[in-house]
């Protein structure tokens, strides 16, 4: 079994004619140059061209920079203050709410949702060794949730005075002024500072922003002098940030092995850096993916994912596909999908509906707790005993096995990656395939994949609709 992720597009192979995929070769070649150019180019630090804006390519050597900064500097680095910061937090408080959207959000809950134990919110202090409960908002404006979610910290955090009792909040926003995020900041901590009262230094320590170097956000971190405030890079955008402070202060909160994380991502952008074509994950998928959207229409890309653990990275991924390629009408539509779960909701179309789907299983090899077997029952009404003693992975590796030859059958192109375990190295590796493929294809294609214009669209349209209705109610109120 390998130790590293590995891409194997067989399947979907056999279905195209011999050569397709090698005439992409020298394209994808100078699309690579192209990727690591962009980061000596940002490096640099020298006038960025104007075709080129927005360049944020920073988050390809970023992982390395990081880890090499903290080998030089265990305490000042930013990693050293991350996990120092962390630490505090674990052996302080009992919940953290962290805030934030896209970007500034998903990462960190796909590594919650992947690397915590199931049901983490639920299980004792003692049983989640320390690590505070932790709660993600701002990435919506649901007021019942919201409602929800507020109530939960009053009745849940009632004791200021015990580390057990208490909770705090990270805020996370690169631009410092997204709409979603600083209304939940504003109201989360009106709740935070009912709940600490006169005690001014606990919001100080217990409020951590990560945003950019300047901002509305930083500026109030800095009027309300918060002990800790964590930067969004300059040159590395919102979703290719988890990476970042964005993605490893709350990682470490959660008491996950942050070094592990950037040794993953380091590894895959080595592999991408120097493995052939036909040996290069990246280059591999990427060339999958393109080839079977323009000779084969097949523009919708379903990450099948064999695991409830994996749900939020693919969310994760579909946020990064969607703003960086959807794009002067192009990019390909992305779905991710949990299995065996969607097998009973969108499988009947994946297996018989319109031929516009890639499919991309993402696979664990081996699950991280010990494999529970079915039991043998007396009765056997339910006719299971024939299954008696199998266990968990092995019924999954036979619906893995049962779906791809399903689809084969009927020359549905599937393609696999693999991780031989779900852990924080494979988690690097995964986030930096996934971003490493993205900037690739969008270099080749000839799509600025950092950027997201057309998210503004909506921002301008909701603030003036705001702006319009405070306007009405002031004339009202005259
Ligand atoms: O990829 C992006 O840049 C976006 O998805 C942002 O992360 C998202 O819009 C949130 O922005 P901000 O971090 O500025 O609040």
């Amino acid at each position: 079994m390998a130790a590293h992720l590995t891409y194997d597009p067989t399947a979907a192979h056999r279905l195209l004619k011999q050569d397709t995929l090698r005439d992409l070769e020298s394209d994808l070649l100078s699309a690579r140059k192209e990727v690591f150019d962009d980061v000596a180019l940002l490096r640099s630090g020298g006038e960025i061209p104007k075709a080129k804006q927005p360049l944020d390519s920073g988050f390809i050597d970023f992982p390395r920079r990081t880890l090499d900064d903290y080998a030089a500097d265990r305490n000042g680095s930013l990693l050293g203050r991350i996990l120092d910061t962390a630490e505090m937090l674990r052996g302080e408080l009992d919940g953290i709410v962290s805030l934030g959207i896209g970007g500034s959000y998903m990462g960190a809950r796909a590594l919650f949702e992947a690397l915590c134990r199931p049901y983490h919110n639920e299980l004792s202090r003692k049983l989640r060794n320390g690590v505070p409960r932790v709660y993600f908002e701002g990435n919506n404006v649901d007021n019942d949730v919201l409602h929800g979610l507020l109530q939960l910290v009053k009745s849940v955090f009632t004791n200021p005075g015990d580390a057990a009792g208490r909770w705090g909040l990270i805020v996370i926003s690169k631009s410092g002024g997204t709409l979603e995020t600083a209304a939940a900041f504003r109201l989360f901590r009106q709740a935070l500072e009912a709940f600490y009262g006169d005690d001014r230094d606990a919001i100080r320590k217990y409020v951590i922003p990560i945003t950019g170097a300047s901002g509305k956000l930083h500026d109030l971190s800095v009027n309300q002098g918060c002990r800790s405030e964590f930067p969004v890079p300059d040159g590395i955008g919102g979703r290719f940030s988890v990476l970042t402070a964005v993605g490893l202060l709350p990682a470490a909160v959660m008491g996950l092995d942050v070094v592990k994380l950037l040794e993953g991502a380091v590894a895959a952008t080595e592999n991408f850096r120097k493995q052939p074509f036909g040996d290069n994950p990246v280059l591999d998928y990427t060339a999958t993916c393109r080839v079977f959207e323009e000779e084969h229409g097949m523009t919708i890309r379903v990450l099948s994912t064999w695991g409830s653990r994996l749900e939020a990275l693919g969310l994760w991924y579909d946020q990064l596909l969607s703003e960086s390629l959807g794009k002067s009408e192009q990019g390909a539509t992305p779905i991710t999908v949990v299995n065996t779960r969607d097998l009973h909701s969108r499988g009947q179309q994946h297996q018989e509906g319109r031929r516009d789907k890639l499919i991309t299983n993402l696979v664990v090899d081996s699950p991280s707790t010990e494999p529970i077997s079915l039991p043998e029952f007396p009765g056997d009404e339910d006719d299971l005993n024939q299954h008696a003693g199998k266990t968990a992975p092995e019924l999954l590796r036979a619906a893995i096995a049962g779906t791809n030859k399903a689809y084969a059958d009927d020359h549905r192109p599937t393609a696999d990656i693999h991780v031989p375990v779900l852990n924080e190295f494979a988690m690097g590796e995964l986030f930096q395939f996934f971003m490493l493929a993205t900037a690739l294809e969008g270099r080749l294609i000839g799509i600025n994949p950092y950027g997201q214009p057309g998210v503004e669209a909506y921002k301008r349209n909701m603030n003036a609709v705001l702006k319009a209705e405070g306007g009405r109610r002031k004339a009202d109120a005259q």
